[in-house]
């Protein structure tokens, strides 16, 4: 008989979105009015137009698709070039960073990268994430059977937690134990946390120290306001050697439906093969790369292309500045409620401490039910976010003064 992968069946109910969606869903059917009034400041998804500089650049491909002579079949799998140059230029080399072209590969999300990188790491490695998590990491360490079963908090066996809070300022120390693999996120999702060169340079000295490997999850770094924040962790010396890169045009770009991404693998970058010689990763991955997948849509690169012209560069600074000026608002109201806020400053996250006493998901009900806005539950994210809810500033400015000046409205006691 043919068997199934059982490590799907540890996972713990849904992924969180769609359960969110779920319950979204009941809540509007049994409530036609208050799903007619309905905000949703929950998943991360951008609301406004993409850039002009894009669509131009979108037209301009989708002709060339018409015509024999410039019609473009399959591509490279890695990316053209054109695409590869114009990121490892304007996101490394013009900031005084090496990374040559060849370490890009252009793919169709950092959801998935963050998935597929597991291909090519070993099934031994011990692993550590924060808690609270963005839940892509944890899952997909599930499904590949790296972990033990999970326990009705949401933690599983086999996987180390790095404990993010108030206290820490959701910054994860470096543990005291040896692990192999790291997953980071700065700026945080969901917390909206940032790092600092120093905290970010303690990450690094231990990968090197203990032949770890860094998975940096950089896909919020255009929203960094303060000059002193890395955006990339190769801004760390000696990072080449212990990290790879997720990067997205997701949330600069306004890429969720177009589908666009980068990961950074350093040619430098080794691991240990099973008889505990060192080889490099960078292999692996464009194996895995040509294997696996096709490449993206020209148009769609082209697309990314024009992120990185004079017009895209300023029609992206427009959509954060945008969303960011939606993220003081949001967290002013949280504020001025009582609770205590976190993130939203570089980030377009805002993390609340919801009253004493209520769970996450009640406060999403409440929040639901009473002011018709969809926030994301803390606890979705890991038991740290217990307590916690987190308000995404990806919205019109009409819907985000609204759902402020309802949330602001609400009881809270
Ligand atoms: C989120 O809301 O956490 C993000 O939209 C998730 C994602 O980008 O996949």
């Amino acid at each position: 008989m043919a068997r199934l992968n059982s490590n799907y069946l540890k996972l713990k109910a849904g992924y969180l979105f769609p359960e969110i969606n779920r319950r979204v869903k009941a809540f509007a059917d049994a409530n036609p009015a208050g799903a007619a009034r309905l905000i949703r400041c929950g998943i991360g998804d951008v609301t406004e137009p993409l850039p002009a500089s894009v669509r131009a650049a979108m037209h301009r491909a989708v002709d060339e698709m018409g015509a024999r002579e410039s019609f473009h079949g399959y591509g490279p799998e890695q990316g053209y070039e054109f695409l590869r140059h114009a990121i490892a230029e304007n996101e490394y080399r013009s900031r005084g960073i090496e990374v040559a072209d060849d370490e890009i590969f252009v793919s169709d999300g950092s959801k998935c990268d963050c998935g597929n990188i597991l291909d090519i790491f070993g099934h031994d490695n011990r692993i550590a994430v924060m808690d609270p998590v963005y839940p892509v990491y944890v899952d997909t360490n599930v499904m590949a059977g790296h972990t033990g079963k999970g326990n009705d908090s949401g933690l599983y066996e086999g996987l180390v937690y790095l404990p993010c809070n108030a206290e820490n300022g959701f910054v994860a120390a470096v543990p005291e134990e040896k692990v192999d693999l790291i997953y980071l996120c700065y700026p945080n999702n969901p917390t909206g946390a940032t790092a600092t060169r120093e905290q970010l340079a303690a990450w690094v000295d231990y990968a090197l120290a203990n032949d770890a490997v860094i998975l940096f999850d950089a896909a919020y770094e255009a929203y960094i306001k303060d000059p002193a924040i890395p955006h990339s962790i190769y801004e760390i010396p000696g990072a080449g050697k212990c990290a790879i890169e997720f990067r997205s045009f997701s949330k600069n770009g306004g890429f969720t439906g177009v589908r666009c991404a980068f990961t950074v693998v350093p040619k430098e970058l080794s691991c240990a093969t099973s008889s505990g010689e060192k080889a490099p990763l960078h292999p692996l991955w464009n194996r895995r790369f040509s294997t696996k997948f096709n490449g993206v849509g020209y148009v769609t690169q082209r697309a990314a292309e024009a992120l990185y012209s004079s017009d895209g560069k300023a029609e992206v600074q427009s959509l954060i500045g945008h969303y960011m000026e939606n993220a003081s608002i949001l967290l002013e109201a949280a504020r001025s409620c009582g609770l205590a806020v976190y993130g939203g400053t570089n980030a377009p996250y805002i993390w609340v401490r919801g009253p004493q006493g209520m769970s996450s998901w009640e406060i999403f009900d409440k929040v639901l039910g009473e002011a018709n806005v969809v926030v994301t539950p803390g606890s979705g994210f890991g038991p740290a976010g217990e307590g916690y809810f987190r308000i995404s500033a990806f919205n019109s400015r009409a819907n985000a003064l609204e759902a402020a000046a309802r949330l602001h409205a609400l009881d809270w006691k």
